[in-house]
């Protein structure tokens, strides 16, 4: 009998073909949005789950899903995946790097650009029709060029934004637990800094770091009132990291000067304090959202499933050490 997958989430048609060459498949193209009782209910008696970061998958899951084999998630963040679960019950668990890495920071710079142009605002006036022509103190914002600017995660992304930042004739910091070889530093011309004198000294900072216990509220009031009151925070790594709340009273009071963010505390849910704010600009999480680029994480997810249920060991495995209590 044919091994059973279950893809959460709609995904691209060549995609469940290429499951559907090895397994029996249950998708979602009609994309229903399928809660976690939903998914639970539609895994039983089923071998793998390709998965998103919407669904969280942990010990209740697990337990409930005792006949799961692999979890293999469309993305490089896997915050939503608790691996010591997924080992202890002898599930696989494998993510995506790699092949988001340029949209993300494209996306990166896309956000900065528009938060420190004000581009949001502008538009918003102009659907309004509240636009009465140009003049010379319109919506004014901050230069990215030549500003100082502090990446705080120098990972695979981090490292793909400060060199698109380069183009820009920026003064780089960089911040991340351990500091980057001397020759990625010299060929990105970034300085690593503490967090701390990075925050104080940045125009723009840029967050993409993993989620985890130790980063969760990683940007709080202590750290926007070390900020400059005219600086720009952006947020592309995970809700969570900021703490939504803090910031919003930070930009209505002037304590920094406007923010950018792509990821939520809590999402979808948005902290109904951003929606007053003019200075703020939010995105959907959408930074690896390219129609190439979603191709290549499905596609990727999918052959990390194919490996998972064949015995073979998948390019992405989080987890090498679910082999102590596998189900195989
Ligand atoms: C996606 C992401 O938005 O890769 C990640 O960690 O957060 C994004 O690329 C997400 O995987 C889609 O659910």
């Amino acid at each position: 009998m044919k091994k059973q997958v279950l893809v959460t989430r709609e995904v691209f048609d060549e995609t469940i073909e290429f499951l559907a060459r090895s397994f029996d498949v249950t998708s979602n193209q009609a994309n229903v949005d399928f809660n976690r009782e939903a998914i639970i209910e539609r895994l039983q008696g089923k071998d793998a789950a390709v998965i998103t970061t919407s669904d969280r998958i942990d010990d209740e899951f697990l337990t409930r899903c005792p006949g799961l084999k692999a979890v293999c998630s469309a993305s490089v963040g896997f915050n939503h995946i608790d691996l010591d679960a997924c080992t202890r019950h002898g599930v696989i668990a494998t993510n995506t790097p790699g092949v988001l890495t340029d949209s993300v920071a494209d996306m990166a710079l896309c956000l900065t650009l528009a938060t420190v142009r004000r581009l949001s605002e502008g538009e918003r006036m102009v659907r309004a029709k509240q636009w009465k022509g140009s003049h010379l103190k319109q919506l004014l914002g901050h230069d990215l060029h030549h500003a100082t600017v502090g990446i705080c995660g120098f990972g695979r992304i981090g490292q793909a934004i400060a060199k698109r930042l380069r183009g820009f004739d920026t003064k780089l910091l960089y911040t991340d637990i351990s500091r980057a070889e001397r020759k990625i530093e010299d060929a990105l011309q970034a300085t690593y800094a503490s967090k701390d004198d990075l925050l104080k000294q940045s125009d723009i900072v840029i967050l993409i770091l993993p989620y985890t216990p130790e980063t969760h509220h990683y940007i709080g009031k202590a750290e926007l009132a070390k900020m400059k009151v005219s600086a720009v925070l952006i947020n592309m790594a995970r809700g969570g990291i900021v703490d939504d709340t803090e910031l919003a009273i930070a930009l209505k009071a002037g304590r920094i000067w406007s923010a950018g963010l792509d990821v939520y505390e809590n999402e979808p849910v948005v902290n109904p304090a951003l929606f007053d704010l003019t200075n703020v600009v939010l995105t959907p999480h959408i930074a690896s959202a390219t129609e190439a680029t979603r191709r290549a994480m499905t596609m990727l997810a999918a052959q990390n499933c194919v490996a998972a249920l064949t015995g073979a060991t998948p390019p992405n495995l989080l987890n090498p050490d679910y082999r102590k209590y596998s189900k195989a």
